[in-house]
């Protein structure tokens, strides 16, 4: 495996693999490797003669009241599960070597980034697409992969690469969870043992609305209303958003006619965690 700290490195790389005709993964990440990237990997190791994965804690996706300061990293552990998971490439460049001085480019996905995690994090999805934007010029994947754990960001990826004609097939793979029904995050380890308990609410609240679906409830409110009570009678969960929107568009829903996503964000102490579930009729 080779670990490449510049775009220059990469690139002189990515540029032999292209004269031999090497298919080429990408799989981005923010490093903290778990099993759900690790399923990246392993999906894009079927579909690939090269894997490369992006580790890169992105400063520009996150609030200034965020923890970009104290999100976890380990780059040797990181490496080490990379490789026994099939990556060929890390690509882990420093902040300055993504964002030089003078730097001052966005890219900006309308409409389907002013709801759910879009509305709680303001200009949280323009440095994601600013900073997926330039990994797919630099790496020029053939494909790149993407978890449905964050269901929204996967629609904008899909989104700013239709409209700005970039070559690259997006794949998303569904969300890997604990056995117990939490998915999981790098910001788990946030968690202290009762709020590790308490969050496997979120799994549970979700399964609900789909058994509710099964019976024939078609009323978002009412679907809503069950996800809200069942989260809030956990003592230690504090809802930031449920909601129920329609796929791809994201927009309001009053009837379920359709499969729909049901996205939640619920805090538990200081750390936030997402989840959702593709309701299907
Ligand atoms: P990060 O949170 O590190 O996630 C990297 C990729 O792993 C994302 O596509 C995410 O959806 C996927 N992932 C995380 N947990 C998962 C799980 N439990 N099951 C399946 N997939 C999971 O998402 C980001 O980084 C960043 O926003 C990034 C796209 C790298 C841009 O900075």
């Amino acid at each position: 495996m080779r670990l490449c700290k510049t775009i220059n490195e990469i690139g002189a790389l990515i540029k032999s693999l292209r004269i031999e005709n090497k298919t080429v993964g990408l799989v981005p990440t923010m490093g903290y490797l778990h099993e759900g990237h690790l399923t990246l990997v392993r999906e894009a190791r079927q579909c690939c003669d090269v894997v490369v994965m992006s580790i890169f804690v992105n400063p520009t996706q996150f609030g200034p009241k965020e923890d970009f300061g104290s999100y976890p990293r380990d780059l040797q552990r990181d490496s080490e599960l990379a490789e026994e998971a099939g990556v060929d490439i890390i690509f882990a460049p420093e902040v300055e070597e993504m964002y030089p001085r003078g730097f001052r480019t966005s890219v900006d996905v309308e409409e389907i980034t002013d709801v759910l995690c879009g509305a709680a994090r303001p200009g949280h999805f323009r440095g994601v697409a600013t900073v997926v934007t330039k990994l797919f010029n630099i790496v020029q994947p053939d494909m790149a992969f993407f978890g449905q754990k964050d269901y929204q960001q996967v629609l904008v990826i899909k989104g700013l690469v239709r409209d700005l004609n970039i070559n690259v097939k997006i794949i998303d793979v569904p969300i890997a969870r604990e056995l117990d029904g939490l998915a999981l995050s790098s910001r788990n380890v946030y968690l202290s043992k009762s709020e590790r308990e308490a969050a496997k609410v979120l799994s549970r609240s979700l399964a609900k609305a789909q058994e509710q679906v099964a019976n024939g409830v078609r009323d978002i409110e009412k679907i809503r209303e069950l996800v809200l009570s069942e989260i809030e009678s956990e003592p230690l969960a504090r809802i930031d958003y449920v909601e129920i929107r329609s796929i791809p568009d994201l927009k309001d829903l009053k009837v379920l006619e359709d499969r729909a996503l049901l996205a939640l964000a619920v805090k538990f102490g200081n750390t936030r965690l997402i989840d959702n579930k593709v309701l299907e009729v």
